[in-house]
């Protein structure tokens, strides 16, 4: 597939852009709690003192930390489920616009909460930014994947992971206590998620609407073709609108889909299944066991600059997310996920050994160089796959609710694992390490059987392989046979590239 189609313009590129700043909203707000934890605590005893006289007890410290931290992943879980009903209604670009208004409200909430000596806005401004980022980590994917070219697709979706984890890292270098870390300027690190925010919204007046959304939702044919013309900078865009084509006489048959019938259909089983399979084994890989303590895992492996390690850890993160961005179209999706997931089991078990042997010293380095390969593997498939996979695993119809469905279930794996990790630390010390261990060669073992290769399909291929359409709408199309019997050796059993 050369030539034309592989034609990336400056405005889509621009648009993309604009888009991956929810995803970089995202990261900046999941990295951005950990460096001021003490500042946190301390702000909690403050306004304790100021109320009540008395000092916080630890116990509550600790809860109302807990809180914090935890009530991002129950707002981006709510958000996260409100995808579909928003996407639909008001359209991609528009519903990221509005979505907007929602980091604006928290960042100003928990930035102004030492003014108020209020803790209680830190935590609202938590449950607020974490309804924000669930409601962007489904509309940046679906925006990004029905805007890029099809032989592009998956490189485009990995910027979603890509601004993650920009985001991640600009959280890390300014949570530093000489930048903006410090027990004074604490609230004005939490309250930048402000900036990025008007930024987006500045911007997005500029960008068009999804072509699909507006064929296939709204019937608006002549708007679609201009967008595209201008996305794809060339005036053929047939081949893309005849492809949009077929998925709106689809559409017309199987008219939007809302979350129970998402479940109830048979037809969406297989890549229902598949997509939040793919999700869990993101969250359950324990990444974000990780990404929320490594600083502890770095203190108890004996390292002594466990912040420079944190930043390690980020940069490397970023770096290998970069390469997989290459390497997605090359390889495949399949493929990058099983080696992601391998080579995290085989992190996860040198992270043990690390952990078990500390105190034979070259052991804190050996639990450096596991962490960074846990990251690194995890970014070449299991970080930026299973977020773009959705948008590609179902057609227009039920694309919102299965990125609701899916998103949802990979914030409540967040959820778990974030609660949970220091408890796991307490039961089972340096051994901990091997329940993702196992957790991972599961998701391999399921990753093999059946997930299939998605890679330069259309989406309507792919919708198809899954057993779906067993009317010939095509009909009205028409539908080289090649493909359409390409399609069907896609799913089920593990198809090669
Ligand atoms: C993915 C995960 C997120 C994690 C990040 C780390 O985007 O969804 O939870 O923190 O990767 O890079």
């Amino acid at each position: 597939m050369a030539g034309k189609e592989n034609q990336v313009t400056g405005y889509l590129l621009f648009s993309l852009g604009t888009a991956v700043i929810g995803s970089l909203q995202f990261g900046y707000n999941t990295g951005v709690i950990n460096a001021p934890e003490q500042k946190l605590r301390s702000f909690f005893n403050d306004t304790w003192v100021e109320r009540y006289g008395v000092p916080i007890t630890p116990g509550v410290c600790t809860i109302v930390w807990s809180i914090s931290v935890a009530i991002f992943s129950v707002g981006g879980m709510v958000g996260s489920f409100s995808v579909g009903v928003m996407a639909n209604r008001f359209g991609r670009r528009r519903s990221m616009f509005l979505v907007n208004c929602l980091a604006v409200i928290g960042g100003l909430l928990m930035g102004f909460s030492t003014i108020c000596s209020s803790y209680e806005m830190v935590i609202a401004g938590r449950l607020v930014i974490g309804l924000f980022c669930g409601l962007f980590t489904g509309l940046t994917p679906m925006y990004v994947g029905e805007v890029s070219p099809t032989p592009l697709r998956g490189a485009f979706g990995t910027l979603h992971q890509l601004g993650v984890v920009v985001g991640i890292l600009i959280a890390q270098i300014f949570g530093l206590e000489a930048l903006l870390g410090s027990a004074k300027l604490w609230p004005l690190l939490l309250a930048l998620t402000v900036a990025p925010a008007v930024l987006q919204c500045i911007l997005l007046p500029f960008c068009p609407e999804s072509p699909r959304f507006l064929l296939i939702n709204l019937k608006q044919e002549e708007q679609a073709r201009k967008v595209l013309v201008r996305l794809r900078g060339s005036e053929d865009v047939s081949k893309d609108m005849q492809e949009m084509k077929e998925e709106s006489a689809k559409m017309a048959m199987e008219k939007k889909v809302t979350i129970p019938e998402l479940f109830r259909s048979p037809l969406y089983r297989q890549p229902l299944l598949i997509a939040v399979m793919l999700q869990l084994s993101q969250q359950l890989s324990g990444i974000n066991a990780v990404f929320y303590y490594s600083t502890g895992i770095f203190e108890s492996a004996g390292v002594k600059q466990p912040i420079y390690a944190t930043i390690g850890a980020g940069i490397v993160n970023t770096v290998f997310t970069v390469v997989s961005l290459f390497l997605v179209e090359k390889a495949g999706r399949r493929t990058l996920h099983l080696v992601g997931l391998g080579g995290m089991a085989i992190s996860a078990v040198l992270m043990t050994v690390a952990l078990l042997l500390k105190d034979i010293p070259v052991m804190s380095y050996m639990a450096i160089v596991a962490v960074m390969l846990f990251v690194a593997m995890f970014e070449m498939g299991p970080g930026p796959i299973p977020w773009f996979i959705v948008a590609e695993l179902f057609s227009q119809g039920p694309r919102p609710a299965a990125m609701a469905v899916a998103g949802c279930c990979n914030w409540t794996a967040n959820f778990l694992v974030g609660m949970s990790f220091p408890k796991l630390v307490e039961w089972c010390g340096p051994w901990v390490f091997l329940i993702f261990a196992t957790s991972l060669i599961l998701f391999f073992i399921f990753t093999y059987l059946k997930v299939p290769e998605t890679r330069g399909k259309t989406f309507d291929e792919i919708a198809r392989s899954f057993g779906g359409d067993p009317l010939p709408t095509s009909s009205s199309v028409e539908d080289p046979p090649a493909s359409a019997s390409a399609a069907t050796t896609l799913p089920a059993s593990p198809v090669k590239e």
